[in-house]
């Protein structure tokens, strides 16, 4: 049997964890250790998705909670190191971009315990952007890379990684999407927010960059606030984005505007009901933009780059700058198509990324 630490920390890991601790108790090759951080710890951002998602019960959880990138990533790696003492695992996989990846990843490769990041390749090119930081370290210390688009390989190659390690196996994010798409669409969230079918707009918003500067969300707001007089906008705020609003003048100005409907993060199976019948999708989330590729639903995301870029060129992706104005010229170009925005499906998103990553693993 191959011994093997499984993490997830923050909501878009617990997607992609799903998927492969079905794939590896499907191939009987592996004894898991299901880790979790506790990085998110509010129902509906973490313990929701395991009740959806079907998502074995984690064996461990470490209970870090929040703290700034420092005290967070320190917490974790402290916390980490015992159980990997303890399970001697051949193996630790971490998913994503955030910091239980890296945290994780360095307690593993500094205990000898070969490393494998899902997920692997991904480059924005902003060292700005926390995340970017949390990809390119992982990657310099993984053992075994799994990419889900063809731009990972291509960095990974001019960062020298060698290519013996890279696997290009698809998206395990979409595995999960395909998996739930028959139960989500007896979601009733339509129903019960009183909404048409393409006739709203879903919004996420939860980068430092887009929602820590109260004056950079302030240009978001202003754009939503002419958008919502001629379509309907649907809003469940991230953690991060109502604490900072909190007490402000935005949330006045949110909660004024007539056609937002303000919520709280919503469970996975009401999400992809809302998105998949939105005329658009209006984000800064890294797994919305592919998620929205595969639905074939336009999305705009708020955002100077992105380390998907496979969403724009085949996918129904646009970037948008961050003025009031281009998020508006944008948006009445999508709205002048009717809000019909083709796209095409990236090779091997097809909901057996998860699959082929355990016979990797396993033939090895
Ligand atoms: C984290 C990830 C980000 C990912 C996002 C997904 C890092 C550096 N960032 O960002 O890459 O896209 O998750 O959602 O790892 N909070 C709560 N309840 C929770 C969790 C968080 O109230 O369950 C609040 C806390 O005030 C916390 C803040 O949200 O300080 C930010 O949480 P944190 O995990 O540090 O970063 P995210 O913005 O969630
Ligand atoms: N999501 C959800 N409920 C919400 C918002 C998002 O279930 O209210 C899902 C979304 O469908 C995707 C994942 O959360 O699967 C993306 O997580 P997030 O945007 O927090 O992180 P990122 O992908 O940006 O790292």
């Amino acid at each position: 049997m191959i011994k093997i630490i499984c993490v997830c920390g923050a909501r878009p890991n617990f997607m992609k964890i799903a998927p492969i601790m079905q794939a590896f108790k499907k191939s009987g090759n592996f004894q898991t250790l299901l880790v979790h951080t506790g990085q998110h710890y509010d129902k509906k951002m973490s313990h929701l998705f395991f009740e959806e998602l079907n998502i074995p019960r984690p064996n461990i959880n470490l209970e870090v909670g929040s703290g700034s990138h420092a005290v967070q990533t320190a917490e974790i790696m402290k916390r980490f190191e015992p159980v990997v003492s303890d399970f001697r695992p051949d193996y630790v996989l971490v998913v994503g971009d955030v910091n239980s990846t890296i945290a994780c990843g360095l307690v593993a490769v500094k205990l000898g315990v070969k490393l494998i990041h899902v997920e692997a390749g991904l480059r924005s090119f902003d060292r700005t952007m926390p995340e970017e930081i949390n990809r390119v370290l992982t990657d310099r210390i993984s053992d075994l890379l799994f990419v889900t688009e063809q731009s990972g390989v291509d960095n990974l190659k001019n960062e020298c990684v060698n290519s013996g390690k890279v696997h290009l196996v698809g998206n395990v994010m979409i595995d999960t999407l395909f998996a739930n798409r028959d139960k989500a669409e007896k979601s009733l969230v339509l129903e019960q927010l009183k909404l048409e079918k393409k006739k709203y707009a879903v919004i996420t918003l939860h980068r430092p960059s887009n929602v820590d500067d109260l004056a950079n969300l302030g240009k978001i707001i202003a754009a939503f606030e002419a958008i919502q007089k001629d379509l309907k906008l649907v809003f469940p705020i991230h953690p991060r984005t109502r604490n900072n609003i909190s007490g402000t003048d935005l949330q006045k100005r949110i909660e004024a505007m007539k056609n937002l409907i303000l919520l709280e993060p919503v469970g996975y199976l009401d999400f992809l009901k809302l998105m998949t019948n939105a005329a658009l999708v209006m984000t800064d989330s890294g797994g919305i933009q592919e998620e929205t590729t595969i639905l074939g639903v336009p999305c705009m995301t708020l955002r100077e780059n992105t380390e998907r870029p496979v969403t724009i060129t085949e996918g129904t992706n646009h970037l948008v700058a961050l003025t009031t104005a281009d998020i508006l010229a944008v948006y009445e170009d999508i709205k002048s198509r009717n809000f019909n925005i083709s796209g095409k499906i990236p090779r091997f998103w097809d909901g057996k990324a998860a699959e082929r990553i355990a016979k990797v693993v396993a033939d090895i």
